[in-house]
């Protein structure tokens, strides 16, 4: 029988797969979007480096990440070597401190981001840390794993990632190798759809004006990202629950959620500015044996000042009951 069914169902996936294939190759070839690293040299003065010290560990949280933590303190604050790097994930561990998923798809390392040459970022030129740091492109034009939030820090200004960057150029180099980052297909592909060149120039923004500085803090430092349920198609925040809190985040010990920032009443609606801000000092050591995913230990570094501008720009928001919209 030659036109049996089943033939022609054969005959129909083969030219899918065809298909297929020819659209990922494509895909492998125009992707992922890279521009050249911008050519400056930074200028570093007292002012700069303050700046970028204050950002680094207590705002944007750097050594969060490319450290290794005290998991016995409250906030698992980072331990030195500041910037060494950290133990890789690999594909049988769960992802620690992201939110729901499987397991991990590859080897995924927090880098070594010190000035050393051979294991660090030593031989980086400005451009291409202010790329890898804003576009997610590292130094051989790969595309980033997004752990690294690069997508967030899109929105730094250029004046905050100079900043960063001389401050990150005087961690002392710490001979410490790491294996190549190396990401499961199809992962790896959907990873280099994710990074976009910043072509323009991103502008401080005022810091006289406290509830537009505050929504500058809350997206930099990553607020709004933990505490905004994410869309399902890219797992990016879903804006119509904006700051309600309800992620689910796996912890060491179960699970955690990240609460209601907006000024709802089971949010920030009953805190006070001081209480807002005594949240935030509580000081790493103070073990309570919980562990948790929010960041305390960094952010107990940030002044009462741009706390206050976070709390000024929350309370402005649409309140909203925890992980949710209000129902219509
Ligand atoms: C939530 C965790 C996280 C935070 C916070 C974070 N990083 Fe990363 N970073 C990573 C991971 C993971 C990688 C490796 C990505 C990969 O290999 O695909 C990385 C890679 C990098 C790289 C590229 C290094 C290399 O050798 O390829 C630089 C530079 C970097 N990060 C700088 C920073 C700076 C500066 C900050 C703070 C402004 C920061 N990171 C904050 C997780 C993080
Ligand atoms: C990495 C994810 C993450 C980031 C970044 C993050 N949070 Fe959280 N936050 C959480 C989680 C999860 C909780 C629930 C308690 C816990 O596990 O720490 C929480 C709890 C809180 C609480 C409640 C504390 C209490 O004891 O009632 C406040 C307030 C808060 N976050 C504010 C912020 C602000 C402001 C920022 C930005 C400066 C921020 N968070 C950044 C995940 C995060």
């Amino acid at each position: 029988m030659n036109n049996s069914p089943i033939k022609y169902v054969l005959r129909l996936l083969g030219l899918v797969a065809v298909m297929l294939f020819i659209s990922f190759a494509v895909l492998k070839i125009i992707l992922p979007q890279i521009a050249e690293p911008k050519v400056f040299k930074i200028v570093s003065t007292p002012d700069v480096m303050e700046r970028g010290e204050y950002l680094f560990n207590s705002v944007l949280g750097c050594p969060v990440c490319h450290s290794e933590r005290d998991w016995s303190a409250i906030g698992a604050p980072p331990m030195p070597p500041i910037g060494a790097g950290r133990s890789c994930r690999e594909s049988d561990q769960s992802p620690l401190g992201l939110a729901e998923g499987g397991g991990f798809p590859g080897t995924i390392c927090f880098r070594n981001i010190t000035s050393d040459d051979a294991t660090g970022v030593g031989e980086w030129t400005d451009g291409e840390l202010m790329r890898a740091i804003r576009e997610g492109i590292d130094r051989d034009d790969n595309a980033m794993f997004p752990i690294m939030p690069y997508f967030i820090y899109a929105a730094l200004s250029d004046a905050d990632t100079k900043a960063v960057i001389a401050y990150l150029r005087t961690l002392p180099p710490v001979d410490h190798p790491l294996p190549e980052t190396d990401i499961n297909f199809p992962v790896g592909l959907a990873i280099s759809l994710i990074p976009m060149p910043v072509r323009d120039v991103v502008n401080h923004p005022d810091q006289a004006d406290g509830i537009k500085y505050g929504e500058y803090l809350a997206k930099v430092a990553r607020c709004q990202f933990c505490h905004t349920r994410r869309n399902s198609r890219n797992r990016l925040p879903d804006m119509a629950y904006e700051f309600s809190g309800g992620v689910k985040f796996q912890g060491r010990e179960g699970y955690f959620y990240s609460t209601n920032l907006t000024p709802h009443e089971t949010g920030l609606g009953d805190v006070s500015l001081e209480e807002f801000i005594q949240l935030f000092r509580r000081k790493p050591g103070q073990a309570t044996g919980e562990i948790d995913i929010m960041p305390w230990a960094n952010f107990s570094g940030m002044t009462d000042a741009d706390l206050g501008a976070i709390y000024g720009y929350l309370q402005s928001l649409p309140p909203k009951p925890t992980g949710g919209i209000e129902e219509l």
